[in-house]
């Protein structure tokens, strides 16, 4: 049986920082995050939008009222949560008025979560075949005023259904892992934001994925030059091509194909930032749509890493007709984000939800957004769907 992805989404939030901008008021040469990190701009998240309501819209945009009758199961990947208890699946399963009888949770292994809810959405349709299953990726990615990783901050989600007989993708079964269990970006309980050792996570991104490719080679007998395209996850599109680079170490014209594929791969990722776990998937979305090269029957590698660390890579095989199944306006839409100043965005960035000893909030802003979080009371947060 084929299974794979059936549909793709995604939504990010309406605002919108230049990189360029940034690097002015950080006393920085604006090259180093155009050049030297190759990302342009990053996505903003005000208060009122966070995983659940960046999570439901990349869904809306998907799912049909058929679709959300027969899904039996929504898997969140996410590592930043807004409870440490109650899945992030459960407020999108109300707000998108899903099938009552489906198991809806949260997976969490920094930014690889969303991959190991499409392997657990695959082994699900094995066993269900006429099931569908909801996989989202939702993040916020946020380091810290003038830290080191702050011009790769980024916020969105991806959603895809995952079927069987899907009409953009086959997914091979072909997955090889790795755990490592190192501190290379962690985030204890009571810490705002991750703890980072930067140069040391960059060097355990490239090598789990050398050493995880020389096995998934032996295990295959695939090579690097069967695959069409590589999509891995982007925390910095600079990151991504490093690693292209250093799987292809002998062959220069496969080097050449990949890294310009690349390039269509990272078109949306630049202009977002780093939406974790759904950033392996923002690239899978920005190379379909947006390479004139690839087509039908095309073999796709994955790389998903999270750090801690677990990666895996697999592949997938592009279905005929799966451009029917794309939008074409996306790279629009994100021109017609709203800019923030430097000191708008340190304002957002800043800002905090002030709630009473009864824990209802104090003057949360208003957010016309399709979904936005509308208020708290006595500890709940309460969701809007426009
Ligand atoms: N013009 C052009 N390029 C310039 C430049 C200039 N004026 N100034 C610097 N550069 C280049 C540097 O040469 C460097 O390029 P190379 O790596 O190719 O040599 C690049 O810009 C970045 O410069 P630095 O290494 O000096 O940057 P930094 O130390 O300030 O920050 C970082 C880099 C540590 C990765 C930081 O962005 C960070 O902490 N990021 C968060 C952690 C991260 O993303 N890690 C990735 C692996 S872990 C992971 O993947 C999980 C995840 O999502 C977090």
């Amino acid at each position: 049986m084929n299974i794979g992805i059936d549909k793709i989404g995604f939504s990010a939030p309406n605002y919108v920082l230049d990189l360029a901008d940034l690097a002015q008021a950080r006393n920085i040469d604006p090259n180093k995050f155009k050049l030297g990190l190759l990302q342009s701009q990053m996505a903003v998240s005000p208060v009122t939008q966070d995983i659940v309501t960046l999570g439901a819209q990349a869904a809306q945009a998907i799912l049909s009222e058929e679709d959300k009758a027969e899904i039996d199961m929504v898997i969140v990947g996410t590592e930043s949560s807004i409870d440490q208890s109650k899945a992030a699946s459960v407020f999108i399963h109300g707000l998108l008025d899903l099938n009552p009888f489906a198991r809806s949770i949260e997976i969490k292994e920094a930014c690889y979560g969303a991959t190991a809810g499409l392997v657990l959405a695959m082994s699900h349709i094995a066993q269900h075949p006429n099931s569908k299953v909801l996989v989202i990726a939702s993040d916020i990615a946020k380091y810290g005023i003038a830290s080191a990783g702050e011009p790769t901050q980024g916020a969105g989600a991806i959603a895809m259904l995952v079927t069987a007989d899907p009409a953009i993708m086959i997914l091979q079964d072909d997955n090889v892992c790795q755990t490592r269990d190192i501190m290379d970006f962690w985030r204890p309980n009571d810490d705002k934001y991750p703890r980072v050792d930067g140069k040391f996570s960059t060097e355990q991104y490239t090598d789990c994925l050398t050493t995880t490719f020389d096995q998934y080679k032996k295990r295959t007998g695939k090579e690097l030059a069967d695959f069409a395209a590589v999509c891995l996850h982007i925390p910095f599109s600079k990151q991504g091509l490093k690693g292209i680079q250093a799987l292809t170490t002998e062959d220069e014209e496969t080097l050449n194909r990949l890294s310009e594929r690349f390039q269509e791969a990272i078109v949306y990722n630049k202009l977002v930032g780093n939406i974790y776990t759904g950033s392996i998937f923002l690239s899978l979305l920005s190379l379909l749509e947006n390479s004139q090269t690839i087509e039908a029957g095309d073999d796709i590698l994955f790389y998903s890493y999270g750090s801690g660390a677990v990666c895996e890579i697999f592949s997938g095989r592009l279905v005929p007709g799966y451009k029917e199944h794309l939008q074409t306006d996306r790279l629009e839409k994100l021109k017609q984000r709203t800019p923030l100043s430097v000191q708008d965005y340190e304002k957002i960035f800043f800002e905090e939800i002030q709630t009473d000893e009864k824990g209802n909030a104090i003057d949360l802003p208003k957010d016309d957004a399709a979904f936005a979080l509308i208020d708290i009371q006595d500890f709940k947060r309460i969701y809007r769907k426009n």
